[in-house]
């Protein structure tokens, strides 16, 4: 718990000053990048996600001025410096895995490119379980992306989420079980989803939907597929999880039924 008070003090000093961090900046090559963050420059830092595709589809509002934004997860901070560019009046990333932790990320990537957008994004090394409304208080709109299907226990971090946001969160994550109507889950032992010994749970719609209505959200929409009767309909998961069995992504048996999907849960 002192691990954490120290660093909510040192994140609210330095957001104030406008720094991300103390440690020494790293040069871009330096960097081992997740996110590809384009910069004012033109530039576009060299990470492996496609973020810009991710954004498209995680439905993020344009328009978020006046709002407070919180980013569970946040990493390299693709998201983060988008709501700020977005017009958020306070924006706060939050990372351990992937900081200071046991991933293969560092906080490196976040210090850059804040430095390099002259940022006000604030920060707080905190794990994502262990984000309170105590202390990090609530916000207008949380962004849990890429974080679910991470956590052993799944509603309990959707617990999380929705303890600290006011308005509207935002969940980008793994599903499965695409073909069953009932609320299910699917688990994945060892390192048998995309060989990510980290990767644990991924819910069908239907368990998405009940455990954020059961979490107090009166509206919840799946925002990407835009069309997920289509994209998710038994010819075209046949076809994409030949192709996946083809480009070696993953065997037909376990990627027949699996996607990746956007929510947006509603307060
Ligand atoms: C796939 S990355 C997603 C990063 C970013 N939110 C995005 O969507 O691009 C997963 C994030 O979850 C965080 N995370 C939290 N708890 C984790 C855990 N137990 N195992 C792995 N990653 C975890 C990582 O630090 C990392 O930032």
């Amino acid at each position: 718990m002192m691990h954490l008070i120290i660093e909510q003090c040192s994140a609210r000093n330095m957001a104030s000053k406008g720094m991300a961090d103390e440690t020494p900046l790293k040069s871009m090559d330096e960097i081992k990048w997740f996110h590809s963050i384009p910069l004012n420059d033109g530039t576009v830092t060299p990470g492996l996600d496609a973020s810009m595709a991710k954004l498209e589809q995680i439905c993020l509002p344009k328009d978020l001025s006046g709002k407070t934004v919180l980013d569970i997860g946040a990493w390299d901070g693709f998201f983060s410096f988008q709501a700020e560019r977005n017009g958020a009046k306070r924006v706060l990333a939050t990372d351990h895995f992937c900081w200071s932790g046991p991933g293969w990320g560092t906080k490196d990537g976040f210090n850059f490119v804040h430095n390099a957008l002259d940022s006000k994004v604030e920060s707080l090394d905190i794990d994502a379980m262990d984000v309170s409304p105590d202390n990090v208080g609530q916000f207008d709109v949380v962004m849990f992306l890429g974080v679910l299907y991470h956590l052993q226990d799944p509603m309990a971090g959707l617990r999380v989420a929705a303890s600290v946001c006011k308005e509207l969160l935002i969940i980008e994550t793994v599903v499965d079980d695409l073909h069953r109507w009932k609320p299910s889950m699917v688990y994945y032992p060892g390192d048998s989803l995309n060989e990510d010994d980290t990767n644990y749970w991924a819910p069908n719609v239907a368990a998405m939907k009940g455990m954020l209505k059961d979490l107090g959200f009166s509206k919840v929409d799946v925002v990407y597929p835009v069309r997920p009767w289509i994209r998710y309909s038994f010819p075209v998961r046949f076809a994409a999880s030949v192709k996946a069995m083809l480009t070696r992504r993953g065997p037909f048996s376990q990627t027949i039924n699996q996607g990746r999907m956007s929510f947006h849960a509603r307060r």
